[in-house]
């Protein structure tokens, strides 16, 4: 898959160490930043992977800040983008399965790097079950108006 990364400096070690993983997964990552010691505002990178997923340039993305909170906001103001903020496996898993999330948050301050990476592994290797769900992702995209 391709998949778009950012985060702002509260994400941004357990990211560089995430790019890796999912590289050596057989994924291939496009990094849209910030650089370890560089302070970023949460919104601009959030809504830049947001966009660029959104265009299809990519098949999903992965951001993070300081809870994963902040940037998912900002993500889901992009239309077509359902990001859910995962700091927790059963929640990374149920994003895709449930509510095909195109977006993934982490908290950077909130979870481990060996968490954070099986977050990551349950939704990336789990499947949208469509059905019953694909009537309430349309409730939703109706709103958003695409
Ligand atoms: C930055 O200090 C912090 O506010 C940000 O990373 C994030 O946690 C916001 O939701």
């Amino acid at each position: 898959m391709k998949i778009a990364m950012g985060s702002d400096h509260g994400g941004a070690e357990l990211r560089i160490e995430l790019i890796d993983y999912i590289k050596e997964m057989g994924h291939e990552v496009t990094d849209f930043g910030v650089k370890i010691g560089e302070k970023a505002d949460y919104p601009n990178i959030g809504i830049k992977v947001a966009e660029e997923v959104a265009k299809g340039n990519f098949d999903c993305g992965i951001i993070l800040c300081g809870t994963g909170i902040g940037i998912s906001i900002a993500a889901n103001k992009v239309k077509g983008i359902r990001c859910a903020v995962t700091n927790e496996v059963f929640s990374a898993k149920m994003a895709k399965v449930h509510n095909n999330a195109n977006i993934i948050s982490i908290g950077g301050r909130v979870v481990g790097s060996e968490v954070a990476k099986m977050i990551v592994s349950e939704y990336l290797n789990a499947e949208y079950e469509g059905g019953r769900h694909a009537n309430r992702l349309k409730i939703i995209s109706d709103y958003e108006g695409c």
